[in-house]
């Protein structure tokens, strides 16, 4: 769809104790968008944070907050991440919250509606979704953690998405999440959007979203 990647780097793996720093750091040196993975020690093992950090990010930057719901229950807090300034909110389709009800309170707010699914759920299980969401996230490791390896096996399901958003003229953008780097960039180049967490945070800022922005240009050429 887009000529270049939109870089997300996960705030996962920035320094929590200068969280504000970390995202005008980022956003400086050309972060598109930034993504938080929110986690409720139940749908994922891991507990992170919630919208009040969100309200705290919202006044120090002007990049779109992306919002990675890996909650039981997204219904519940919808309203709280939309408050807070969330401009993309995406939900688990293996959530128990019921899933139209979740989109179609995310757009109703005025935000960007995502889909998400782990590795392990077949596309079909989104399917349903597709003609009214803006974002589709595919996970390429299994939710909870950064730092895991990207499965390349999750690949097909961007060529999908690709196929379906063209014959059915849907507008969603395609993420990618989970073990992106310079060394597996090359498989993501179908996606519109790519979100790096470790690749970036454990690394120098510009060069890692200097390299991934441009991962698709250099493919092309
Ligand atoms: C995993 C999260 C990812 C993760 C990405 O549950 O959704 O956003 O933080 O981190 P890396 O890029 O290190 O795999
Ligand atoms: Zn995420």
């Amino acid at each position: 769809m887009n000529d270049s990647f939109l870089v997300a780097p996960s705030i996962l793996s920035a320094d929590f104790a200068k969280l504000g720093q970390e995202v005008m750091a980022i956003e400086k040196h050309g972060a598109d968008w930034v993504h938080v993975d929110v986690m409720d020690g139940h749908f994922v093992p891991n507990l992170t944070l919630g919208a009040p950090i969100v309200k705290s990010l919202r006044p120090v930057t002007s990049l779109t907050l992306d919002v990675h719901l890996m909650i039981s229950h997204p219904h519940k807090y919808i309203d709280d991440f939309l408050k807070a300034g969330a401009d993309i909110i995406t939900v688990h389709v293996e959530s128990e919250s019921n899933i139209k009800d979740c989109l179609e309170a995310i757009i109703a707010g005025g935000a960007k509606a995502g889909i998400t699914l782990r590795p392990g759920t077949s596309l079909d299980a989104i399917k349903p979704y597709l003609s009214f969401v803006g974002l589709v996230l595919v996970m390429t490791v299994e939710p909870g953690f950064g730092g895991q390896s990207f499965m390349s096996d999750q690949v097909e399901k961007i060529n999908q998405l690709v196929k379906l958003r063209s014959e059915n003229n849907y507008n969603y953008l395609i993420e990618v999440d989970g073990g992106v780097n310079a060394s597996t960039v090359s498989q993501c180049l179908q996606a519109d959007v790519l979100v790096a967490g470790s690749y970036v945070f454990k690394n120098d800022y510009k060069t890692s979203i200097d390299f991934l922005k441009k991962a698709k240009n250099n493919e092309n050429n």
